[in-house]
């Protein structure tokens, strides 16, 4: 519907800051013309209540305008030239890795250094782990900010990261930061504030003044850090209140139902998207509503202020995308990419972890049935969105997905996690797993868990029991795990480490500010010198990074892996097989993936079932041609072995 008034009030707005309407802002203009009721009726969903509403919408237009004034022209054509290319960031071409700068190179000037390595990797788009200043010590590996806009002294200057920035954009390479939206670091000016009892800070964050609102939330929120940081508040002497802490006692949630919150967190946001972010990865959007008898986590208002940040970046950023990382259920990651009007315009990219603890799933089972019984909610994911797939990331592994699909595939739930967590921490018999549970809950018997990719595949163990056919077998797992997250469809990010086959690092044991949080095992210090290694022919290193960066260039150089709603599963006629048919124009490419320790057999008809228009299938992988056969003969696929057919 038209809206004169509000029209009007943008139009004013334009002209006190000089946009030219009729030039070179006219696409701004344009956006902001179409987008402006979207933004008003979201504003109006969470604020129309608020005293400082009205004033607060003036603020937001205000903040959208100046983005776009600061941002820069070389920004504001790269926007374009995204738009052009419709959903830029759907493509077979771009590969991610996530990187802590300091255990990777140490600082930000180093890093431009380690773009050959990236490069002949293949990876062209980092995701660089927070680097924004936080306290020394306890940091959450930096997710506790104190100052949103100055780079912590251990990486650097901002000047850095823009150098670093514009390294990369000479190399056609992308770069992803955090947002870390839901809370700050209790250093953080507006904490200092409220802790010496300015009211109007007192109001960004969650305080009360006695444990009764705390006691009724606690009654009703799960603990996020049940050993670490029971509990989701913490007392704060200085001004004797409580203030709510979902995460760490050190993270303060800040109060999103104050629009003043929101548009300085907004105006953080721009900050990030005019130092030239192509992904921002907005950190645990599903806590940023709380309210009283809820569990405080996907609340519908946690979505409307996502749908809200995205028009306003369409209007002034547009080339920024957005991912939403949202680790929860599978039915509720799928509402990240919006619901009902807004399909589409919330987050562009959530994280696949279901896929992604599915395939650890069924690596210890040799199971595929209960990925496959996932995938239709996964399939819901509307077209013009993406995943971010992976197999391992800083974080624990969470088995999250639901226990109805454990229970079709014939397992009881309990017993089935149970299981995978014994598995995974090696206290299974026989287990070559070594990882550790993380986030144990003595009340629910809850845990997630932790360890680097080689050492939950078994290379940690193989290594230390000197056993060359098991370092073989690991290193097929951990193949086997990448090759599926790179083509299942999504833009893979690679863990850095994961290609050179690091596993756990103890040394957290000694640091008092890591020493109670075990994710730490798996954030490698980087030593360069085993990284040489992977020049070193039947080198681990090598062995692993090679075939990782054969798997990326096959990937990009098969369209049919970029993500536009392509796939198709395979009907499953061997459990311990899983298979996708993904298609572009004329190719149709099939990949399987055997989970099982020994040989599998398919059937052919699991082809002909899906159409083929020969009987030649070119393997990509090991570039051997095979033929189709009659429906009783089978195709015969190795232990842990995948396939990369395409129908020739
Ligand atoms: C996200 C991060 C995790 C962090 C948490 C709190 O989940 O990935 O590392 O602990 O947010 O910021
Ligand atoms: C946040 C993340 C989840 C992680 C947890 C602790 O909840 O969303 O992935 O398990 O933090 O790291």
């Amino acid at each position: 519907m038209y809206n004169f008034s509000l029209h009007q009030r943008i139009n004013s707005e334009l002209q006190n800051a000089s946009i030219d309407f009729a030039g070179k802002d006219n696409l701004f203009y344009t956006r902001f013309m179409a987008d402006a009721a979207a933004i008003n009726n979201l504003y109006s969903n969470l604020y129309a209540d608020h005293p400082q509403a009205d004033a607060m919408f003036e603020t937001l237009l205000q903040t959208i305008v100046t983005a776009y004034k600061k941002r820069s022209d070389g920004l504001k054509q790269k926007d374009e030239e995204k738009l052009k290319k419709g959903f830029w960031f759907l493509s077979n071409n771009i590969v991610g890795m996530s990187l802590y700068v300091d255990r990777f190179c140490g600082n930000l000037k180093n890093l431009s250094g380690k773009l050959e390595y990236l490069k002949k990797l293949g990876v062209n788009l980092l995701h660089l782990m927070p680097l924004f200043e936080s306290p020394e010590g306890e940091s959450d590996g930096g997710y506790a900010v104190s100052d949103f806009r100055k780079t912590d002294e251990r990486f650097g200057t901002l000047d850095d990261l823009a150098t670093l920035e514009e390294n990369l954009n000479a190399e056609e390479m992308y770069l992803m930061i955090d947002i870390v939206l839901n809370h700050t670091s209790h250093q953080h000016k507006w904490a200092k504030k409220a802790k010496q009892g300015e009211a109007k800070y007192q109001d960004y964050f969650y305080m009360y003044s006695d444990r009764s609102t705390p006691d009724e939330f606690d009654s009703t929120m799960p603990e996020i850090f049940p050993e670490s940081a029971p509990g989701n508040f913490t007392y704060i002497p200085e001004c004797d209140k409580w203030v709510m802490t979902v995460f760490h006692n050190y993270q303060w949630d800040l109060n999103y139902t104050n629009p003043e919150v929101f548009v300085e967190m907004l105006d953080n946001i721009f900050f990030y998207a005019n130092l030239g972010v192509d992904i921002l990865r907005i950190d645990a959007p599903a806590f940023i509503w709380k309210q009283l008898g809820t569990t405080s986590q996907n609340l519908p208002q946690a979505h409307t202020i996502l749908q809200l940040i995205k028009q306003c970046v369409n209007v002034a950023t547009p080339g920024m995308a957005l991912l939403g990382e949202a680790i929860v259920s599978p039915q509720e990651i799928m509402k990240y990419f919006g619901t009902g009007l807004a399909v589409a315009k919330e987050c562009d990219f959530a994280y696949n972890a279901t896929q992604m603890s599915l395939q650890w799933d069924a690596l210890a089972t040799a199971d595929t049935r209960v990925m496959l019984a996932e995938q239709h909610e996964l399939l819901q994911k509307p077209y013009g969105t993406s995943w971010i797939t992976y197999t391992r990331c800083h974080d624990d592994i969470g088995l999250g997905y639901t226990d109805a699909m454990i229970e079709q595939s014939g397992y009881n739930a309990y017993d089935h996690r149970r299981f995978l967590k014994e598995y995974y921490s090696g206290n299974y018999y026989g287990s070559p797993a070594r990882g550790a549970l993380f986030g144990v809950n003595p009340k629910t018997q809850d845990a997630r868990i932790s360890g680097s990719l080689a050492s939950l595949c078994g290379l940690e163990k193989a290594i230390i029991e000197n056993n060359d056919a098991a370092v073989k077998t690991s290193i097929q797992k951990i193949l086997l795990m990448q090759a599926l997250s790179f083509f299942v469809g999504g833009l893979p990010m690679i863990f850095y480490g994961d290609e050179a086959g690091y596993t756990n690092d103890y040394s957290y044991l000694n640091d008092a500010g890591k020493s109670y949080d075990n994710r730490w095992m798996h954030r490698p210090l980087i030593n360069w010198e085993k990284n040489k290694r992977i020049e070193v022919e039947g080198a681990t290193e090598n062995r692993i990074f090679s075939a990782t960066q054969q798997l990326i260039n096959l990937r990009k150089k098969i369209t049919a892996f970029a993500d536009y709603k392509n796939i198709t599963w395979l009907s499953p006629h061997n459990i311990h097989v899983a298979g996708f048919v993904r298609e572009a124009e004329d190719q149709k490419m099939f990949c399987l993936f055997n989970f099982s320790d020994r040989e599998a057999f398919v059937t052919w008809y699991v082809f002909k079932e899906q159409g083929i228009k020969s009987y030649n299938l070119y393997n990509h992988w090991n570039k051997k041609t095979y033929t189709i056969g009659a429906d009783h003969e089978y195709l015969i696929i190795q232990p842990y072995e995948f396939c990369l057919f395409e129908n020739v």
